[in-house]
């Protein structure tokens, strides 16, 4: 049976660990050999822009032997009326595996009840799991181990810290989200992940949240499809800064993540996003260690 990645729930603890442990071999360069998609094709359906997801899985697909191709509204007959689950058939005919990123997240949940072939989540409005996959890879590589790891996220409770608490409750991270009220997570989600782990928590105070923390973590206060609260919302974010006074509540060798793309001087600062203790751009490489392990477990 097909197996889908729309969540991070989607896989269990065991299958995660051997993410890891394949996205690190395929890092290291190692395993050239590994060429699992010769003659298939992966398609990518995209009705946001996107810098690292795109070309991350892009790149993954080329370099596993496959053919990525990449869609927009504009140029398939899903906007001229052509259904989803007709769409999802055909071209479950032609592709071995679908990367969707759409506006809501039920547009991935259709899309995948009628594909034939696995589906991946390459962002919605409530989870971004294959951006958690590469922040789990991260803090591995720079802490040595994610359960105990205290991680301050610092920001708008949106798809990214969704992604972040399932990924708590999978591997015993404690996760403090400081934001502010009105822009919780889904509460859905914390109140099932916080079943599972209890260190997971929602705090009003930044400092509360950095207080020691591992790693401090945010991401832009104004996510794709928000545009029209953006002045509001900016404005009810602005003491969730991630900044230098932030990152001293921290622990010393504390790590500083975030998806990107960010908006400097907003929702972190110049000198944070460029000090050492900053791991950006390494998350960003393991995007594509993680979504080519994600191809080879899913594609069979
Ligand atoms: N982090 C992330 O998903 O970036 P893109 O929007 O550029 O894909
Ligand atoms: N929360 C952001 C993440 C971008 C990668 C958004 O949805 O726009």
């Amino acid at each position: 049976m097909k197996r889908d990645f729309l969540s991070i729930n989607d896989l269990n603890s065991s299958e995660l660990q051997s993410l890891f442990k394949r996205a690190t071999e395929l890092k290291s360069g190692k395993d050239r050999s590994s060429c699992p998609l010769i003659g298939r094709s992966v398609g990518l359906f995209f009705e946001k822009p996107s810098t690292r997801t795109r070309v991350s899985f892009e790149v993954g697909v080329y370099q596993l032997g496959g053919q990525p191709i990449y869609l927009t509204p504009k140029e398939i007959q899903l906007n001229r009326g052509e259904s989803i689950a007709d769409t999802a058939r055909v071209l479950s005919r032609y592709l071995s595996a679908i990367v969707l990123r759409t506006f809501k997240h039920s547009t991935i949940e259709d899309f995948a009840s009628f594909a034939d072939v696995p589906v991946i989540n390459g962002l919605s409005d409530i989870h971004h799991p294959c951006q958690a996959l590469a922040d789990l890879m991260t803090i591995l590589e720079k802490k040595g181990r994610l359960s105990g790891i205290k991680l301050a996220y610092i920001g708008d409770g949106n798809n990214v810290v969704n992604s972040l608490m399932e990924s708590s409750a999978k591997t015993g991270m404690e996760l403090v989200i400081s934001c502010p009220e009105g822009y919780d997570p889904n509460q859905n989600i914390y109140k099932q992940c916080r079943d599972i782990n209890n260190k997971i928590e929602i705090v009003r105070d930044p400092r509360e949240a950095a207080n020691m923390a591992d790693v401090l973590y945010t991401d832009v206060w104004i996510s794709m499809g928000q545009e029209s609260e953006a002045d509001h919302k900016r404005q009810q974010l602005r003491g969730h800064q991630l900044n230098s006074s932030l990152l001293q509540c921290a622990k010393k060798d504390a790590i500083v993540m975030h998806c990107l793309p960010a908006h400097r001087g907003e929702e972190i600062t110049d000198d944070v996003m460029d000090s050492k203790a900053s791991v950006v751009f390494d998350q960003a490489e393991n995007r594509l260690h993680t979504e080519k392990a994600l191809l080879e477990f899913l594609i069979s």
